[in-house]
């Protein structure tokens, strides 16, 4: 598959890898990028060989967000009809397979939308993030009123949503929005070795773990610890299961099959 604003590569033959490239316009994400990355994710996803995914970008942008030059002259019947936004920025969640984002230089509007779009985030020191769609006389259109709230609290996402300034990454890591943060040099290397050690375990047990941590955002507690508990009785139906508790019992290595 050849691509115009993403690159794709594998790792280890288990990690999937797509970098946004689009570097003159900061990754500026439109329509032919989001095309092509809904595209690769797919791919990545019925890949068997592969157990997760990395999105990174430049070290200067993660992505600047939406194309506003491609935006700019929208008519709201252009943006409505168009389902502008939906139409091909949906289908990052509909991966099963774990996406880590690996962060650094900004992220900003769709930018920070797409980031929070993936399982969890992993920022560079120079990471800047920010919904500074209020400056451009419209509000996040990603999901960025929702996802934010959700990662930092109410008080922190209405100050980012409504001064539409930038978070750095210490700011960003101690608001719970990124899992960790390391120096610049480091965030590849940090990104890939958590992708490798979540491909190595059972496919069906992270994929059970991505759908119950999600479930928490859509479910009250009782239900959603109910989600939860299935899929655990699940899990003892698959080879995964036996080996990695046989593997713990005999104090060896377990080896997962996936199955
Ligand atoms: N869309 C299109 N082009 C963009 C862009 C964007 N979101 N962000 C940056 N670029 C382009 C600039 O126009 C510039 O292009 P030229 O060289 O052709 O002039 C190039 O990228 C480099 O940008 P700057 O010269 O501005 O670089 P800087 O280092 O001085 O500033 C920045 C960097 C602070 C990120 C600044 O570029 C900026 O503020 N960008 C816009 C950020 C923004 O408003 N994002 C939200 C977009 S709306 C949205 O995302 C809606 C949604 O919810 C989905």
């Amino acid at each position: 598959m050849s691509y115009t604003s993403i690159e794709v590569r594998t790792e280890a033959e288990k990690v999937g890898v797509i970098t946004l490239n689009r570097p003159k316009q900061l990754n500026a994400l439109n329509d032919q990028l989001m095309d092509e990355l809904g595209e690769a994710l797919h791919i990545f996803d019925s890949d068997e060989g592969i157990g997760c995914i990395v999105l990174t970008g430049s070290e200067k942008a993660f992505a600047a967000g939406a194309d506003i030059g491609a935006m700019a002259k929208f008519s709201f019947a252009d943006a409505y009809k168009g389902d502008y936004i939906s139409r091909n920025w949906e289908t990052i969640r509909s991966i099963r397979k774990p996406v880590i984002a690996a962060v650094s230089g900004f992220a900003l509007g769709g930018g920070c939308e797409l980031a929070m779009m993936c399982d969890f985030i992993i920022a560079a020191d120079n990471a800047k993030f920010g919904q500074p769609e209020i400056k451009l006389g419209v509000i996040p259109g990603a999901g960025g009123t929702q996802r934010l709230p959700r990662a930092v609290g109410k008080s922190k996402a209405m100050d980012m949503a409504l001064t539409g300034r930038m978070m750095d990454a210490v700011e960003a890591e101690r608001s719970g929005l990124v899992s960790r943060v390391v120096p610049l040099d480091k965030l590849q290397d940090e990104a890939l070795g958590a992708a490798l050690v979540i491909s190595d375990f059972s496919r069906i047990a992270v994929m059970a773990a991505k759908e119950s941590v999600n479930r928490a955002f859509e479910s009250g507690l009782s239900d959603g610890v109910m989600f939860e508990r299935r899929l655990f009785h699940a899990l003892f139906a698959t080879a995964d299961q036996k080996e990695g508790m046989d593997a713990f019992v005999n104090k060896r290595k377990a080896v997962f099959t996936h199955l």
